[in-house]
C-alpha cells in the first residue's frame, strides 16, 4: 500500500478546487515504475507484455505504457481506436474478442489487427470473413483464479475453447485456410499467489505441442496488486519459475516463438487516487454515515464485487471514529466502505480512495444521471487534465 499514491491533504484540496470533485488523480511515475517491473518480469528475450487497456484506456496514460515498450490488447472497435490514437501500431495490438459480430471482425482485419477467438464458433465465423489469414485461439485450462467468482474465467466459464475440443479448432482451421498463430489464455483477474497462473501455464505449454506454427502464446493477466496490505505479489520469484517452463518449453517445442502476457490492473491500479467530498454527514440507527460524491457511477468495485478500497479522511479533527462511507445514487448498496475507522468527518472535507487507477474510470456510468469526473496526471510537480469531466450538456445529446 505504501507504494500506492496517497496524496497529502493541501495538494487533494487545491487538485478539487482547481478540477472539481470527484477527481481522479494519477502519478505518472508510478505508473511507469510499474509498467518497468512487468517488461522485466521474465528473462526471456522472446517476451513481450500486452496492456490489458480495459483496465484503464484513457489515452494519455496508453502513451506512456507505450512508451515503455508494451503491446496492447482490446477488447472492441473503440479500445482499439483508442490503442491507435495512443501510438500503438496494428501489428502491437490484439483483439481478445468475446462473443463478437463478423463485422466487428472484419473492421479489425481491415484495419491489419490481428484477432484471438474465443470459442469454435468465433474462428469459424472469423475463417468465413477472412480465409488465408492467421489467428489466435483462446484455450480455457480449466482451472481459473481471481478476486472474485464474477472474475475468474478459466474453468466452468464462458471464455474459451476447453481442451477436450482441440481437435476441432484444426478442422476449422483446414476449411478456412487459417494459420492458428498463437494460443492465448486467461484465468481469472487477481491473483497474489502464482501456483494457479504456473499450472494453467504448463497447461499451455503442453497444448501448444500440438500446433505447429505457433508464433507466439499469450499467458494472460490477473497479477493482483495489494488493495488491503496483503504481501506484494512476488513478480522475481513468479518470473523465475516461468523462465524454467519456457525453457524446457522451446527446447521440446524445437524453436524460440514470442511468450506474451496481458496485465491491466498491475500496470495502472496502484498509480491513482479517486477524490472526493463529503457533503453530508448523519446517524441512522447505530450507524454513522458519511455521504460524499462518489457514488457507485465513479467506482463501481465495492459495489459490484464487495472489493476493499482503503480510505484517507482528511479532516481538521483528530478524533476518529467508525464511520460507513456512502455515495450519492439512489441504491441502499451505494457503499463505498463498510464500518471504516476514520478521522471524524465533516461536510466540507475530503476523502481519498486509494488503488483506483484499474477499472475504476473504466467502469463509471451516469446512473442517476451523474457526469463522470475529470481525470489529472501529476508528472515532475506539474498536474494536466487528460480527460474532461462529463457535462449536462454532453448527457443532452442523443
Ligand atoms: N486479458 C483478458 C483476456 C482479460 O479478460 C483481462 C481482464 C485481462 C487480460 C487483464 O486482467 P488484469 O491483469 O487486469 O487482472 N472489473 C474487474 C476485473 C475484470 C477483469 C476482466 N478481464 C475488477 O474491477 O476487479
Amino acid at each position: 500500500m505504501d507504494d500506492a499514491l496517497k496524496l497529502n491533504r493541501d495538494t487533494a484540496r487545491e487538485l478539487l478546487n482547481r478540477f472539481g470533485s470527484p477527481l481522479y488523480v494519477y502519478d505518472e511515475e508510478i505508473l511507469r515504475t510499474r509498467c518497468q517491473q512487468m517488461r522485466h518480469l521474465l528473462q526471456y528475450s522472446g517476451f513481450h507484455p500486452c496492456y490489458s487497456a480495459k483496465a484503464n484506456s484513457n489515452v494519455e496514460l496508453l502513451k506512456i505504457i507505450h512508451e515503455e515498450g508494451f503491446h496492447a490488447d482490446a477488447m472492441s472497435p473503440t479500445e482499439i481506436a483508442l490503442d491507435l490514437e495512443a501510438g500503438f501500431l496494428p501489428e502491437e495490438i490484439t483483439f481478445y474478442s468475446n462473443n463478437i459480430p463478423q463485422s466487428e471482425m472484419l473492421e479489425a482485419v481491415r484495419k491489419n489487427i490481428h484477432l484471438c477467438l474465443d470459442s469454435l464458433d468465433q474462428l469459424d465465423a472469423y475463417g468465413e470473413i477472412a480465409p488465408h489469414t492467421a489467428a489466435a485461439v483462446r484455450i480455457n485450462p480449466g482451472i481459473g483464479a481471481g478476486h472474485n467468482q464474477k472474475v475468474i474465467t478459466g474453468g466452468q466459464t464462458k471464455f474459451g475453447i476447453s481442451l477436450d475440443e482441440l481437435a476441432e479448432i484444426h478442422t476449422i482451421a483446414e476449411k478456412h485456410d487459417l494459420i492458428i498463430e498463437g494460443l492465448c489464455m486467461h484465468v481469472g483477474s487477481l491473483f497474489l499467489e502464482p501456483t494457479v497462473y504456473l499450472k494453467a501455464s504448463e497447461i499451455l505449454f503442453h497444448t501448444a505441442m500440438q500446433f505447429h506454427d505457433l508464433k507466439f502464446l499469450d499467458l494472460g493477466g490477473g497479477f493482483g496488486v495489494p488493495y488491503h496490505g496483503e504481501a506484494r505479489l512476488d513478480l522475481t520469484a513468479m518470473g523465475s519459475q516461468l523462465d524454467q517452463l519456457i525453457q524446457s518449453f522451446v527446447q521440446t517445442y524445437g524453436r524460440t516463438i514470442e511468450i506474451r502476457t496481458e496485465p491491466g490492473r498491475y500496470v495502472s491500479a496502484e498509480c491513482c487516487q479517486l477524490l472526493g467530498t463529503v457533503t453530508a454527514r448523519k446517524h441512522n440507527g447505530p450507524v454513522t454515515y458519511i455521504g460524499t460524491d462518489i457514488g457507485f457511477n465513479v467506482l463501481m468495485r465495492p459495489v459490484l464485487y464487495d472489493s476493499y478500497h482503503e480510505i484517507v479522511g482528511y479532516s481538521d479533527s483528530t478524533k476518529r471514529e467508525v464511520s460507513t462511507v456512502v455515495g450519492d445514487i439512489c441504491e441502499s448498496g451505494d457503499i463505498l466502505g463498510n464500518e471504516r475507522n476514520l478521522p471524524v468527518l465533516q461536510r466540507g472535507d475530503l476523502i481519498g480512495v486509494m488503488n483506483a487507477g484499474a477499472y475504476g474510470y473504466s467502469m463509471c456510468s451516469n446512473y442517476n444521471g451523474r457526469l463522470r469526473p475529470a481525470e489529472v496526471l501529476l508528472s515532475n510537480g506539474t498536474v494536466r487534465l487528460i480527460r474532461h469531466r462529463d457535462t449536462i450538456e454532453s448527457m443532452l445529446i442523443q
